[in-house]
């Protein structure tokens, strides 16, 4: 296991008033338990607001957690970790933005914004071997290794992407975060950023915890998935086993409205999703879907159902408990 979180909360304090009182608090991520293991990709799923992003930032240690417990390698890292631990944890555990214009510095060449994070961990002891390996890495995301002394505003959106990716993978990292990393590219672009993501899974081995909006990419890379609702995870499991018998109305709604998902069996089972959202302030006291959802019963709206089921599969929705 590279990486496990158990009982992971994030609240963001909301303030207010000439002295910034805190008035209250965003429910970001709620309860959230996820095991990331090796050579597997994990999908997160869910509408824009449902706290994915906070959750990656979480498991990159961008973010610290409200409360819960992280550990990395067998080793708690839920809070502050020595200096050793961490330097590990940061070459191992990546992440790739959604923006590659604002993920890159603008001031600095690509071969010292792939360099950076081969300098802190001191991987070579000559400029010349690093740059070879630059260049190398360059090649591996389909780059031309004559770009190194340029900056990031001579390239596009996807090349951009690339040169994110390259210094994602240039430590040989077990795990990247990728957060929506083709969603602001082109659709032309999209599926080459798709594609070389996954061809080097597969020559590094390693794994993703990969976030996005776009079932059918999520479909495609994912081993696990994870369904998100309001900062909580409302199903998951095996993802061929989700996409096969998908228990949550709202994992039903999001795979009868995605684009090009089965739509042959969309036109027969067409679910649409109205209204907003709750506010994350103050999530309903019940099934965080309950004021969406169609198939809800009494109970649904005062009690919370809990993720219950095995490792293949679980659901939080009492329409599913028998
Ligand atoms: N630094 C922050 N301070 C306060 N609130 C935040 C902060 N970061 C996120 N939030 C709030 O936490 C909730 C979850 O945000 P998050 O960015 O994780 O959602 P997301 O699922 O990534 O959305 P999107 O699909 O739009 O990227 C939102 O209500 C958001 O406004
Ligand atoms: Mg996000």
């Amino acid at each position: 296991m590279i990486l496990s979180l158990k009982g992971i909360k994030k609240y963001f304090p909301v303030r207010s008033g000439v002295f910034l009182q805190i008035i209250g608090w965003i429910k970001a991520l709620e309860e959230t338990d996820l095991d990331i293991g090796e050579n597997q990709t994990i999908g997160v799923v869910g509408e824009s607001g449902c706290g994915k992003t906070t959750l990656g930032k979480i498991v990159a240690r961008i973010l610290q957690p409200t409360s819960g417990k992280i550990t990395f390698e067998g080793i708690d890292i839920s809070r502050k970790i020595p200096k050793e631990i961490e330097k590990k944890f940061r070459k191992n555990v990546q992440m790739i933005f959604q923006d590659p214009f604002n993920s890159l510095d603008p001031r600095m060449t690509i071969s010292e914004i792939i360099g950076e994070p081969l300098e802190a961990h001191e991987i070579f002891s000559s400029k010349k071997e690093q740059e070879d390996y630059i260049k190398d890495l360059l090649g591996k995301v389909g780059l031309s290794s004559d770009y190194l002394s340029r900056y990031p505003h001579e390239f596009s959106g996807g090349q951009r992407q690339r040169i994110a990716i390259a210094r994602a993978i240039s430590l040989n990292p077990k795990l990247v975060v990728c957060d929506e990393p083709t969603s602001a590219l082109d659709v032309s672009v999209q599926s080459q950023i798709i594609n070389l993501l996954t061809r080097i899974r597969e020559e590094l081995r390693i794994s993703y915890l990969f976030i996005s909006h776009n079932l059918d990419v999520v479909y495609h890379m994912s081993d696990k998935l994870i369904v998100m609702y309001l900062g909580n995870t409302v199903e998951c499991g095996d993802a061929n086993e989700i996409f096969d018998n998908p228990l949550h109305p709202y994992t039903r709604v999001l795979m009868s409205s995605a684009p090009s998902w089965d739509p042959e069996n969309r036109k027969l089972h067409k679910i649409t999703l109205t209204g907003e959202p709750p506010n994350p302030m103050n999530p309903p006291p019940g099934c965080p879907f309950s004021t969406r959802c169609t198939l809800k019963i009494e109970r649904c709206e005062k009690e919370k159902p809990k993720l219950i089921g095995d490792e293949k599969h679980k659901v939080a929705c009492f329409l599913s408990e028998v």
